[in-house]
Order: structure tokens, then sequence, then C-alpha cells
């Protein structure tokens, strides 16, 4: 097992008690999101964590597959997806760099506080514009540290190593839109919720 399945694994059950941290913004994420959704709609969700987010879009498009490389954030998802008798997301456990998905083949790939947790977010966002559709939709919501926690570039490598950490990368949000946009996508919607360090961004991949 990989240290990072191990941090997401130990912390899953107090993450699925959490309140989600600014209930406002996550709904408005959610509703511009769902102005892309249709009932044909194939989608991918990657971190999915404990899969409220893949429970809620369900009943807006066909079918959603949603991994995460947390074993317990997946039994977690599947048990409340089995609580609301939810049979159109499959819930896997899976790295990103793990799953497969034939090329050009889904509508919809959403990526919610996941990129600044990867070795590589071009690698990942290539990896994405790859199974999409032309004119399908990517949708993320990313921490950018670098922007007014730069410091962190420093904290980030000593607290994975003492294990308080994941696996946590420091960047702007200059650079986050400049990888997406350098990947082909054409940026769509972009919002920085004030005083969040997430940013909310739906780029789409030309027709
Ligand atoms: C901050 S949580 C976000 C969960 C969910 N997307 C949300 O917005 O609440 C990050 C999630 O990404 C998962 N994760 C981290 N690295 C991953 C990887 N390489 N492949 C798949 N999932 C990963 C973790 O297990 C965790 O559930």
């Amino acid at each position: 097992m990989t240290s990072s399945a191990k941090f997401w694994d130990k912390i899953a059950d107090k993450y699925s008690k959490q309140p989600v941290s600014d209930e406002a913004a996550y709904q408005k994420k959610l509703q511009i999101t769902r102005d892309y959704l249709r009932p044909d709609m194939e989608m991918i969700e990657i971190g999915c964590g404990t899969g409220s987010t893949a429970i809620a879009h369900a009943p807006f498009v066909k079918l959603i597959h949603a991994i995460d490389i947390s074993s317990k954030m997946i039994e977690i998802a599947k048990s409340k997806a089995n609580a609301e008798k939810i049979t159109t997301v499959t819930f896997e456990q899976s790295t990103i760099d793990d799953l497969r998905v034939p090329d050009q083949t889904i509508d919809v790939v959403l990526a919610l506080s996941i990129l600044h947790l990867v070795e590589s977010k071009e690698d990942v966002i290539a990896k994405i514009h790859n199974m999409l559709k032309p004119g399908g939709i990517f949708i993320s919501s990313t921490a950018c540290l670098g922007d007014k926690m730069g410091f962190f570039k420093l904290i980030a490598p000593v607290g994975k190593f003492l294990g308080f950490l994941p696996l946590l990368k420091v960047f702007t949000k200059k650079d986050l839109l400049d990888s997406v946009a350098k990947a082909g996508f054409l940026i769509e919607h972009q919002w920085h919720p004030e005083k969040a360090i997430a940013v909310f961004v739906v780029a789409k991949k030309p027709e």
C-alpha cells in the first residue's frame, strides 16, 4: 500500500463526518456542474473521497464511475450509495495512474480537491484530456496554496515525511490555469470564492 493510500485510509472515517467547510460555495459548485450535465452522459470522478458529490450528481447523468486511492473512502462511499439506493454510480478503489479509460469516451470528468495531491497535475490533466470526448467537460476545484500560503512548500515535505500531511504540491492559480490551457482545454468558467484557497475551474475540450 502506498503512503498516500495509508494517509487517506487513516482519516477516512473522520473525513466522512466533517461538515463541508463552506456549504454555500459547495452548493454553487454543484449547481454550476449540473448546468453541464445531461441524462445521456457518462462521467468519471477522480479522488471521489466518500462519494457525496458523485451521489449528488447521480440523478442528472446516465453513469458515474468514481475512483479513489483509499479503500476506506470507497467502502464509505459504497455504503452511502447503497443506503440511498443509488445504482448508477460505480465506486472503485484505484489510483489515478492505474485508471484505464479508452480515449475519447467520457463526457465529463470531475476532479475535486485532488490536483494538488498528485505528483504531476500536468500528467493527470493530460490523462483527463485523453479520456474526454471532443466537447467534453473537465471540472476541478483545486487548492492553490502558492498564492497565499507559499510557506507550505517548506512544510509539505516535512509533513509528508512525518505522516501528518499527504503528498501535497504547492502552486499558484496561474500555474493551475496555465496547465489546464497547455493541455489543450478552453477555460469556460473560473471562480475563486473570497477567502478560499480552492479555485473552481470548468474547462472544455475543443470539438
Ligand atoms: C481532499 S480529498 C477530496 C475528496 C472529494 N473529492 C471531496 O471533494 O470531498 C482527496 C481524495 O483524493 C484521494 N486521492 C489522493 N491521491 C489519489 C490518487 N493518486 N488517486 C486517486 N485518489 C487519490 C484521497 O484518498 C482522498 O479521498
